[in-house]
């Protein structure tokens, strides 16, 4: 079996703080549906614990009043390199949250910090294999955005189709279990019926070896994961994916976020990545 190797990690988070399902811009939010804040605070600190506890860092932003799917880290900024690219969001509701990220990269001192023309929910639409970066459209991020990144970021960037409104941004439906070396291939793990018959085709030429999800593992939000190369944070109910990457060598590691998926989101929605 790969030996699945770990490499530590810097996130940033916001704690739910002012969550809550006040508008309905996905499939899964209905504002009718009683949300609890406290147990979404709760859900999600014990998520930033469990990166600490293996080992990572995670710094936080504070959450602002009047902005509920803030906690959604990931969707704010696309970081390669110590390079930032932020986040225009395709709704008026989320707007907002694009500039207190700016703000925070930028009072920490990045200096490459660029804000996108296009319509940009950044890692919500862009995954990084080490080599790639995989970027999702359809839904939410604007394919001329895809362009965008390319030119800010300096790496190549691969457009990809989403077509089932379910899975609107990338990462509801994709991510990378362990990332490309000079001595072997990213490794990523996804839900092909998400995709446009194009992009199928091209995922299964660049990546022969995926773990293809099927639609119970998708519907849990199984395919919204954070790996670490071995360590593999899953929601709670995403057993059967969790069981087939035990066999291949990775360390599943389940967390309850169902206050959170509410609004649309699982533990990487959550999760934004720094990567130096
Ligand atoms: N309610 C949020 C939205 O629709 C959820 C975002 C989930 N984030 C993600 N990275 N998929 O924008």
């Amino acid at each position: 079996m790969t030996p699945r190797v770990p490499t530590t990690r810097r996130y940033l988070m916001c704690p739910p703080r002012y969550f809550g399902v006040e508008y309905a811009i996905n499939p899964w939010m209905d504002p009718d549906q009683p949300v609890s804040t406290e147990r979404a605070v709760a859900q999600w600190t014990r998520l930033r614990d469990t990166y600490r506890r293996l080992g990572h860092t995670v710094e936080e932003i504070q959450p602002q009043p009047g902005l509920p799917d803030m906690v959604f880290a990931a969707n704010s900024g696309t970081v390669v390199g110590g390079r930032v690219l932020g986040a225009r969001f395709r709704t008026a509701q989320r707007a907002p949250e694009a500039e207190h990220f700016r703000r925070w990269f930028v009072e920490r001192g990045y200096r490459e910090v660029v804000m996108p023309a296009k319509i940009n929910e950044a890692e919500g639409d862009f995954a990084w294999t080490g080599r790639l970066l995989l970027a999702g459209t359809g839904f939410r991020t604007d394919p001329l955005a895809h362009a965008e990144a390319q030119e800010a970021l300096g790496v190549p960037v691969l457009s990809l189709r989403l077509v089932d409104p379910r899975y609107y941004h990338l990462d509801t439906a994709l991510f990378v279990l362990s990332e490309a070396t000079e001595t072997g291939p990213a490794h990523i793990a996804y839900y092909p019926q998400a995709f446009s018959p194009g992009s199928r085709q091209v995922l299964a030429k660049l990546f022969p070896d995926a773990v293809l999800a099927d639609a119970a593992d998708a519907e849990c939000f199984g395919l919204n994961g954070v790996s670490d190369g071995r360590n593999v944070v899953l929601s709670l109910e995403a057993t059967a994916l969790a069981e087939r990457l035990s066999a291949l060598g990775y360390a599943p590691v389940l967390v309850d976020i169902s206050e959170l998926r509410k609004a649309g989101g699982g533990p990487k929605c959550c999760t934004l990545e720094i990567r130096k």
